[in-house]
């Protein structure tokens, strides 16, 4: 008789494991402010908003865990938005400041930067907004610049990794074009290549300010039911356009999507476990009602399996830890 629990004792159960998790295949997002305190965001316990002073003690904790890397989103007072999101690509803008610190402080240390615009734009949109015939809209072509300068920002400020977030077609290729250009021809891009119009970015936004003032971001972010031609489309673009890094986002929603994908390009794939995965979790887990460490491992086994080289987490810290006692 065929006896698969033959290979389930627990001698053999880690011979035949296929699957690796450690804390280098994990990116930590981390929200700066300027200034203040920090401050929890009520919808995501156990994740802050740090001022600038606060991050080299996250860092030095990001780095003893043995995490791939952190990722910086700025988070702007409303007053300091303008439409057209000039916070994004100042030369002091609260990112810029924080790279500049992170790598001064600790070289060694990966740090990537969310490129978009939302974070600093008064409407909250990814783009640059327009009125037309039918109403207002996002002008992909006139944000196009503005995410090149942005990016150029980042990388003159001393990003390791920019990852462009905004779905602008096209993006990809305007921020290769303005790096080459601007002497960053080494600076690798990590596209956000397949992102869905998710109601999973809801805590997100909250903790970065950021929702759209009006309509959503359905006319540019990837639609929840579109085919599957649709990612291949959005990754086959990304992949030409000269992404060398692509991702999927969210996470575990779009397992089949990750996978469809792996192995399809000969670049690293990454997936976003974005904010309301942590919270559906973190919440459950408040609650009494889930086993925090085995679901959240659990869920990031996942998607490792599903082809996930690198996997951007609320919880990479504390899964650092898990894995380091496991
Ligand atoms: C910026 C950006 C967002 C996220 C990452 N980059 C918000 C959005 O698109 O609305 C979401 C991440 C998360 O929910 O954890 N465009
Ligand atoms: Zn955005």
């Amino acid at each position: 008789m065929e006896r698969p629990r033959r290979l389930r004792s627990p001698l053999l159960r880690p011979l035949v494991a296929e699957v690796e998790l450690s804390p280098k295949h994990l990116i930590l997002p981390l929200f700066v402010k300027e200034g203040g305190e920090m401050e929890e965001v009520s919808s995501m316990p156990g994740v802050f908003r740090h001022p600038l002073s606060g991050l080299p003690r996250v860092a030095e904790e990001a780095l003893k865990a043995g995490l791939g890397g952190v990722i910086l989103f700025g988070v702007l007072p409303q007053e300091a938005k303008d439409p057209m999101g000039k916070g994004a690509y100042a030369e002091d803008g609260v990112v810029q400041r924080a790279i500049g610190l992170l790598k001064r402080e600790f070289p060694e240390l990966l740090v990537l930067a969310d490129t978009c615009l939302c974070e600093y734009t008064d409407h909250g949109h990814c783009g640059v907004v327009k009125e037309g015939p039918r109403g207002f809209y996002v002008d992909n072509d006139a944000t196009l610049d503005l995410l090149a300068k942005t990016a150029l920002s980042q990388a003159q400020a001393g990003a390791d990794v920019v990852a462009p977030s905004a779905m602008m077609d096209g993006q990809v290729r305007a921020i290769r074009e303005a790096l080459d250009r601007g002497g960053f021809a080494h600076v690798p891009i990590l596209s956000y290549a397949v992102k869905y119009a998710s109601a999973f970015y809801g805590p997100f936004r909250e903790a970065a300010q950021s929702a759209p003032g009006f309509g959503d971001r359905s006319g540019y972010q990837m639609d929840p039911r579109a085919g599957l031609w649709d990612a291949l489309r959005e990754a086959a673009l990304d992949d030409l356009e000269g992404a060398d890094m692509l991702m999927v986002k969210p996470a575990l929603p779009y397992l089949d999507v990750l996978s469809a994908l792996k192995g399809r390009f000969a670049k690293p794939l990454f997936a976003y476990q974005v904010s309301g995965e942590y919270a559906m979790l973190k919440a459950a887990a408040l609650k009494g009602w889930l086993d925090e460490r085995r679901a959240v491992l659990e869920s990031l086994f996942a998607l490792r399996r599903a082809g996930a080289q690198g996997i951007l987490t609320y919880y990479a810290l504390e899964a650092a830890r898990w894995l380091k006692e496991a």
